[in-house]
């Protein structure tokens, strides 16, 4: 697919074709037009405009609060930046679980109002229905499975998914349906890497992952957890490329200190 004005040279067929030839997908998540912007300068293969906006951005405990029209907002400012990643969007939760018909009108929206290219659902078995009646309408949609955080009230913790042999074996089942629904691609959260490598060797579409080792197919990070924004939380997955939070820090401080001196403005920062 090619947008007028963009030049989104990451499609799904490019991102088959990299996992043919055995190049790693890189995927961040962003939520506005400022650092979405940024990551696809920085030469990102997809931008997520994930959920975990409802903790980032909103400061909620959980994706669960994220709404339709906050999710299509987020989406907007991101589509505006890019030209050349793939944007997936997270279907939030409430607009797909429950009944096909409405998965396919929340998918619907988010397409038309962002214009963004694919969208990511949580979920195996369970949501197959509605993934299938979203696909039909030739939305191209990315699984996600492992460690799904619409479903924590469900597990109860975010503890690593998938240790035991019967959950592991519906893991792999649940990506096979997904592949044989017509899924793009698959993200697998917070699963042994060993798990995340057969999965990888077990279907032919582009497997993502993020605490699911080296042997799959692409990485994906948060973007505020990889520039180091939250102390709080250190996955062991996590790898932090920046420490962003001290960096801010030192420049409001500096500033409220200028402000507070007089030393700011100066006699060239005024007309
Ligand atoms: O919402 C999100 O950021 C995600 C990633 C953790 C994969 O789903």
């Amino acid at each position: 697919m090619s947008v007028e004005g963009k030049n989104r040279i990451i499609t799904t067929q490019r991102l088959l074709e990299m996992k043919s030839k055995g190049e790693k997908i890189a995927m961040l998540t962003a939520y506005d037009f400022t650092s979405a912007r940024i990551v696809d300068e920085a030469g990102i293969d997809i931008i997520l405009v994930g959920d975990s906006a409802a903790n980032v951005m909103a400061g909620h405990e959980t994706t669960l609060p994220i709404t339709l029209d906050q999710m299509i907002y987020h989406a907007q400012s991101v589509v505006r930046a890019v030209k050349n990643p793939m944007v997936v969007v997270d279907m939030p939760f409430g607009t797909y679980q429950g009944d096909s018909k409405q998965a396919v009108s929340s998918a619907i929206r988010i397409m038309k109002e962002s214009e963004a290219d694919a969208l990511k659902v949580e979920g195996g078995k369970e949501v197959i229905e509605s993934i299938k009646r979203i696909l039909s309408t030739g939305i191209p949609v990315m699984g996600h499975l492992g460690l799904t955080p619409q479903s924590i009230h469900k597990f109860g913790t975010y503890s690593v998914r998938a240790r035991e042999e019967e959950e592991a074996n519906k893991l792999l089942a649940d990506a096979l349906s997904l592949e044989e629904a017509g899924c793009f691609a698959i993200v697998l959260e917070k699963i042994p890497a060993e798990l995340g490598t057969k999965v990888a060797a077990s279907v032919k579409i582009p497997v993502i992952g993020i605490g699911a080792g080296g042997g799959v197919d692409g990485q994906v990070l948060v973007m505020h957890d990889m520039l180091g924004l939250n102390k709080e939380f250190s996955p062991r997955f996590l790898r932090r490329y920046h420490d962003l939070r001290s960096e801010m820090l030192k420049a409001f401080r500096n500033y409220i200190s200028d402000v507070r001196s007089g030393d700011f403005p100066n006699d060239q920062e005024q007309y």
